[in-house]
């Protein structure tokens, strides 16, 4: 078991990663109020009553649709109704959409209860869990109000990914392959993997990844220095295709979002075609070929909304070498262009093969 501890300027949050974390650091003193989501619910509520016994549930419906204003505010409502204190604790039990929405509610209520973060997918065990930035997406814009609030306690256990689906697995394989274009020792664990998909191998990239990532919040915890940006990585036009498409998981599109970013680098000379490729690689060994999209000139619109951005530039930040990532500034039209040839360059690669 790991022990990561994330020290910023108010806070300390702790992150417990490894078999049996759950067991061992779950039980809260005080009154709990849970936030789960009805997949999750249904499959570890006994384990949720024999933990948290006289907790209150709120289940949310399953689903990135209930990071919605409408939800947080019946999370809010049912807090009132349950009477919970401001020195009592909210634990998000669940995937990325339990953890942001859950994580908001507890910095609103009474201006802010404890929270304890334990994420139940691979996605939010390897990323969104840990870092406190907290949301739900608003006027069709990805978490577009949100807060910057620290968990004190992360349990990351791999228990729980015995039950998730190979798709789950694979949208926390996107943010693991963006930590591996981050890192250059994940990169390099990634490319001596024999499996990805391997269970001891998430296990122990997972703590690896959440090490990068509780650095880099150490460094820049609100987003403003520059440092946090990076592990925005592929998410631009990740996000953009998400928002458009929202067929596939969110890691996915960070998957597809990172090898059109990867595509623009190498055109602008900022990539090492070899490298580039090694990225590509595992971005396909997960998700398989990327796919050609149409209307890809109106998905990638949605980029203008990106928080990165500054002025009319988009945002975007791509693999540059082993350990190391660039930030693009590009102009709207200069950066559809660019999108638009990469999907030209794949509909030419699939009818070739
Ligand atoms: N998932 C990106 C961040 O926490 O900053």
């Amino acid at each position: 078991m790991k022990e990561i501890v994330l020290k910023t300027n108010t806070q300390k949050s702790v992150i417990y990663c490894g078999k049996g974390a759950f067991e061992k650091y779950a039980h809260i003193e005080g009154g709990v109020f849970i936030v789960t989501d009805s997949n999750v619910y249904s499959l570890y509520r006994d384990l949720i009553e024999k933990t948290f016994s006289g907790a209150t549930v709120k289940v949310i419906r399953a689903g990135e649709r209930s990071k919605n204003s409408r939800t947080l505010l019946s999370i809010l409502k049912l807090m009132a109704d349950a009477g919970l204190k401001r020195g009592e604790t909210v634990v998000a039990f669940g995937g990325g959409v339990v953890g942001d929405i859950a994580g908001l509610a507890a910095s609103l209520y009474m201006r802010g209860t404890h929270l304890v973060q334990i994420p139940t997918t691979l996605l939010s065990q390897v990323d969104s869990s840990v870092g406190g930035k907290t949301a739900i997406d608003f006027k069709k814009v990805k978490n577009l109000i949100g807060t910057f609030y620290q968990p004190e306690k992360v349990i990351v256990d791999p228990m729980f990914l015995k039950t998730l689906p190979e798709r789950e697995i694979n949208c926390g394989l996107g943010e693991i392959i963006k930590y591996g274009a981050l890192d250059k020792d994940i990169y390099e664990k990634l490319q001596g993997a024999d499996d990805l998909k391997n269970f001891e191998f998430l296990e122990d990239i997972t703590a690896d990844c959440i090490q990068h990532k509780a650095k880099v919040v150490f460094e820049d915890e609100h987003d403003l220095l520059g440092a946090r940006k990076t592990l925005n990585l592929g998410h631009t036009t990740g996000h953009a295709f998400e928002l458009y498409y929202g067929k596939k998981s969110h890691g996915e599109y960070v998957l597809i979002g990172t090898f059109y970013e990867l595509y623009i680098a190498k055109k602008l000379g900022l990539c090492e075609e070899a490298y580039a490729q090694n990225i590509e690689n595992m971005i396909t060994s997960v998700i398989g070929n990327i796919p050609v999209y149409g209307d890809v000139r109106k998905a990638a619109g949605f980029a203008v909304y990106d928080k990165k951005n500054e002025g009319e530039r988009i945002s975007i930040i791509a693999p540059k070498r082993e350990g190391e990532s660039v930030e693009i500034k590009l102009s709207v039209e200069d950066y559809l262009n660019y999108v638009e040839a990469c999907n030209g360059f794949l509909k030419e690669q699939n009818e070739n093969s």
